[in-house]
């Protein structure tokens, strides 16, 4: 008898692989899945590379480069797999980016970004692991739980 559950391949859509272990909600919460998307969610299932792995299959679902830069600030380590046709047609690791534009809000009350003025946020990734970022306007760093509360 096989007894491994396995998540079923998909036909079209993303594959989020390899997120360390718990952090796949945060990732779909950041993502803002909607009723119209058919996902499979694996948390803390074994993985040959990380003893632990969180995986998400969105079907139907091809995420823009807004969206990947979400996930990097989150799950630096996923790799993406689009599948179209049950094919993987591209696969890839994501990138820190090194600029983050209207994506974190500034931690600072006082800060520009948030006087209602038309300034979006920027930030500049100062170190990539762990995730450290600084506003451009202020200088306020920003990292860990502060990041990601303010997504
Ligand atoms: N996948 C899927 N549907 C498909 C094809 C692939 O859901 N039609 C998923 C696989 O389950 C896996 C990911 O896409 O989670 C990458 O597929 P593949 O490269 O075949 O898997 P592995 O070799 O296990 O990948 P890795 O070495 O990156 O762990
Ligand atoms: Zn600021």
């Amino acid at each position: 008898m096989d007894k491994t559950l396995k998540i079923s391949k998909i036909k079209d859509g993303t594959v989020i692989d390899h997120i360390a272990a718990g952090k796949a909600l945060k990732v779909l919460a950041i993502l803002g899945i909607d009723e119209s998307n058919s996902i499979s969610i694996g948390i803390r299932v074994t993985s040959e590379k990380l003893a632990y792995k969180d995986v998400i299959k969105i079907e139907n679902k091809f995420l823009e480069k807004l969206e990947l830069d979400k996930i990097a600030l989150i799950a630096n380590e996923a790799t993406i797999s689009i599948i179209k046709n049950y094919e993987i047609i591209e696969k890839f690791k994501l990138d820190m980016p090194q600029v983050f534009k209207g994506i974190v809000k500034c931690a600072n009350q006082n800060c520009i970004t948030n006087a209602g003025e038309p300034v979006k946020s920027e930030f500049m990734t100062v170190n990539a692991d762990p995730l450290t970022i600084k506003c451009v306007y202020c200088k306020k760093e920003m990292s860990g739980e502060e990041i990601i509360n303010n997504i």
